[in-house]
């Protein structure tokens, strides 16, 4: 399988139910921009080195996630509105066993 799907809640509370290849090298932060369900210059700002949270997702769905890497924990634990589901988007690799994945975005910073 070479693509997944994906429900992504945006920043309006509108769920998007998006396509998501899985042998491009792409991460969540990477398909909610190519998707444009956030507005430019709102997500990203980083270009997904894990150092602005602009990213930042709640995950909802029961998936198996990468663990947290340093990085990301570093991040996290500056981000506003943080959650225990919290994530950063660029840190979650689009891999074929994320099918079914629902995360909403939080909110702009
Ligand atoms: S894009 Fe900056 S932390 Fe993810």
């Amino acid at each position: 399988m070479t693509d997944i799907n994906i429900t992504i809640i945006d920043r309006e509370g509108k769920e998007h139910a998006v396509v998501a290849p899985t042998d491009m090298n792409m991460n969540l932060m990477e398909i909610v921009r190519s998707y444009e369900l956030a507005p430019e210059g709102t997500i990203g700002i980083c270009g997904g080195m894990a150092m602005c949270a602009s990213c930042q997702c709640y995950v909802k769905s029961d998936h198996p996630l990468s663990e947290i890497s340093a990085d990301e924990d570093a991040m996290l634990a500056e981000a506003f509105n943080l959650q225990d589901n919290s994530r950063l988007g660029c840190q979650i690799h689009i891999h074929s066993n994320l099918d079914g994945l629902v995360v909403e975005l939080a909110p702009k910073v």
